[in-house]
């Protein structure tokens, strides 16, 4: 059971962003199970503290590549950016968690970030083409869930059905941007094979397991 904390209104989305057709423009190897979105309902407020966590780490793993490659100017601005917009989700997050009387704390991670990365090459040629490209799966998978999740909180929670549904345009231009960043420093055809391993290897791990209440549970 989580801690309930004061009620509070979630800051306004920044833009008013229409639903995309995700399978267009995403690049994943499988389609999420269809009783995910229903079994994530029933742990709503899990999730919802989840992808609190998530958005922060999005924010985090944009810097820490800032931080790695200052040697790279083409991934300054971008990921500054991103970063930027992905601790504005934080926040909204948790104006949606203060909403729903649920008080942000500490939590146990999924498996699914750690065994994710699993897959990245610690050899220095190699590491920046992985990371950029676990991160363009990470959020290409994120803005499949959300839509999933926009369609089944329409009848529970009109307010966060709105907020997952203008999340889906600003997840998969993140995706985009990700591969575009790897594009720019390798070769298109390299990037492309590459995504493509790493998009079947987070298939595989999504599916080992059983279902965990987590975005990407
Ligand atoms: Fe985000
Ligand atoms: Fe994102």
């Amino acid at each position: 059971m989580l801690a309930r904390a004061p009620r509070a209104r979630p800051p306004a989305a920044p833009t008013g962003a229409a639903p995309l057709d995700c399978a267009a423009v995403l690049h994943l190897a499988s389609n999420t199970d269809p009783d995910w979105a229903s079994r994530a309902l029933a742990h709503l407020d899990e999730i919802l503290l989840d992808h609190a966590h998530l958005e922060k780490k999005a924010a985090g793993a944009a810097v820490n590549l800032l931080f790695r490659h200052p040697d790279r100017p083409v991934l300054q601005v971008p990921l500054s950016a991103l970063a930027r917009e992905e601790l504005c989700h934080f926040e909204q997050v948790l104006g949606h968690l203060a909403r729903r009387g649920v008080r942000f704390a500490a939590q146990r991670p999924g498996r699914y970030a750690g065994r994710l990365h699993a897959i990245a090459r610690p050899e220095p040629q190699h590491h920046l083409i992985d990371t950029l490209l676990i991160g363009a799966v990470i959020e290409a998978r994120s803005c499949e869930r959300f839509g999933l999740l926009a369609e089944v909180l329409a009848d529970v929670d009109a307010e966060l059905a709105r907020f997952y549904a203008s999340l889906l345009a600003s997840e998969a231009r993140h995706h985009g941007e990700y591969v575009r960043l790897a594009e720019s420093c390798y070769a298109p055809e390299a990037v492309r094979a590459r995504l493509a391993g790493i998009a079947a290897h987070e298939a595989a791990v999504l599916a080992e397991g059983p279902f965990q209440p987590r975005l990407h549970g």
